[in-house]
C-alpha cells in the first residue's frame, strides 16, 4: 500500500443467510485503488457489485475481511469513512416534494456543513451539473437524466475525495447518459476525486475507466485496463462470407471456426495477419470482416457468458 492508496480492501467476504440457505455475494474481495483513479466495476446480475460497495461504504458489515477507504478503517472509524466519501446507491432517485436547491443544502446539514458552506457548494454544483435552471423547481417533478445529475450533486456536497457510483447510467436514454458522463468526468478534471462506478454498459467502462474490474459469482475474475483484457483475453473476431452453407461447412472443417447459416466465425489473435492467410487458402469466400474484440468478448472469454445477453434478460425481466 502506498500513500497513494484510497482504497485497500483484504479478502473481503459477504455472506447471507436466507432461509437456511448461505448466498456467497462477495468472496475474498482483494483491492488496491489510487488516489484519482476511474475504475469500473462490471459483472453480470447478483455478480455481487453492490455488496462490495455497500461493505466498501460501510453500509452492510462484511462477514470477514478488511478494507480502509480514504485511510480509515471500514468497521473501526465508519464515521471517518462516511464523513470523506460520496455514495450514489442503485437506483436512488430522490423523489422527495422539496426542491433542487433545498433538498441539496438538508444534505449538506446532514453532513454538518455550515449554511452558508453548504448554500456556496451547492450553487457550484448546480452551476456545474446543468441544474441551475431547475433549482426551484420540486424533485419530484424532475425527468430521469435531471434526478441522477441531482444524485451527483446530492453524493458531492461534502466535497468528497471518493466517490462511489452505482450504475448512474441505468434507467437513462442514450443523450441523458452521455451528457451525465460528462459531467462525471468534468468533475473528475476539476476536483481531482476518484472515482468507482459499477455499470452494465461495457461501451462506457471502455471510454472512460482506466482500469476494470470483472466480477463474477462474488469473485474478482479480472482487474486490468480494458485495452489489455482485450488484447490479452479476447481474440480479434473474422467472420467470413460464403455462397452457400455447404461452403461455410468445408471451410469450417479445413480452417475451424464455427460456421452459422453461410457465414463462418473465427476468434483469433492478430487477425490482421491472419486474415490474408484464410483468404489464399479458402478460395470460396464472397465477403470478410474483421473485428476488434469488445469488453463483451472478454466477458464471454471468461466466463462463458455474454454480459449483453445477462443485461438483456434482465431488462425483459424489469419489462415483463
Ligand atoms: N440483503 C440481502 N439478503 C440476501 N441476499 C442478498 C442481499 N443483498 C444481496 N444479496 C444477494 O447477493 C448476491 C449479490 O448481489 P448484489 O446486489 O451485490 O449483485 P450486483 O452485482 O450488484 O447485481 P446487479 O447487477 O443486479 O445490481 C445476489 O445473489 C443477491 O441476491
Ligand atoms: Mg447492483
Amino acid at each position: 500500500m502506498t500513500t497513494d492508496t484510497i482504497i485497500t480492501a483484504r479478502g473481503l467476504t459477504k455472506t447471507f443467510t436466507v432461509r437456511k440457505a448461505v448466498v456467497e455475494a462477495v468472496t475474498d474481495l482483494d483491492l488496491d485503488v489510487q488516489r484519482g483513479e476511474l475504475v469500473a466495476f462490471l459483472g453480470p446480475n447478483g455478480a455481487g457489485k453492490s455488496t462490495s460497495l455497500r461493505m466498501l461504504t460501510t453500509l452492510l458489515p462484511p462477514t470477514s475481511g478488511t478494507a480502509t477507504v480514504v485511510g480509515h478503517d471500514i468497521a473501526r472509524d465508519p464515521a471517518g469513512v462516511r464523513r470523506r466519501i460520496g455514495y450514489i446507491g442503485q437506483g436512488t432517485s430522490a423523489g422527495h416534494n422539496q426542491r433542487v436547491r433545498d433538498e441539496l443544502l438538508s444534505q449538506g446539514a446532514f453532513y454538518g456543513m455550515g449554511r452558508r458552506a453548504a448554500a456556496t457548494r451547492a450553487d457550484e454544483l448546480l452551476e456545474s451539473l446543468d441544474l441551475a435552471p431547475l433549482a426551484t423547481r420540486k424533485v419530484l417533478g424532475l425527468s430521469g437524466g435531471q434526478k441522477r445529475r441531482l444524485d451527483i450533486a446530492l453524493g458531492l456536497i461534502h466535497s468528497p475525495e471518493l466517490l462511489f457510483l452505482d450504475e448512474p447510467s441505468t434507467g437513462l436514454d442514450p443523450q441523458s447518459r452521455a451528457n451525465l458522463w460528462q459531467h462525471i468526468l468534468d468533475l473528475r478534471r476539476e476536483h481531482g476525486t476518484t472515482i468507482f462506478v459499477t455499470t452494465h454498459f461495457l461501451e462506457e467502462a471502455d471510454l472512460f475507466a482506466e482500469r476494470v474490474l470483472v466480477m463474477d459469482h462474488g469473485r474478482m475474475i479480472a482487474d486490468d485496463t480494458a485495452g489489455n483484457l482485450k488484447t490479452t483475453l479476447a481474440g480479434d473476431v473474422i467472420t467470413l462470407g460464403f455462397a452457400s452453407e455447404a461452403d461455410a461447412r468445408a471451410a469450417a472443417a479445413r480452417a475451424g471456426g464455427t460456421a452459422a447459416g453461410s457465414s463462418l466465425s473465427l476468434t483469433v489473435d492478430h487477425g490482421e495477419l491472419v486474415l490474408p492467410r484464410l483468404l489464399r487458402e479458402l478460395d470460396s469466400v464472397t465477403s470478410a470482416t474483421l473485428r476488434q474484440p469488445t469488453l463483451d468478448d472478454v466477458f464471454l472469454a471468461l466466463t462463458g457468458r455474454s454480459l449483453r445477453e445477462d443485461a438483456a434478460t434482465s431488462k425483459e425481466e424489469i419489462n415483463a
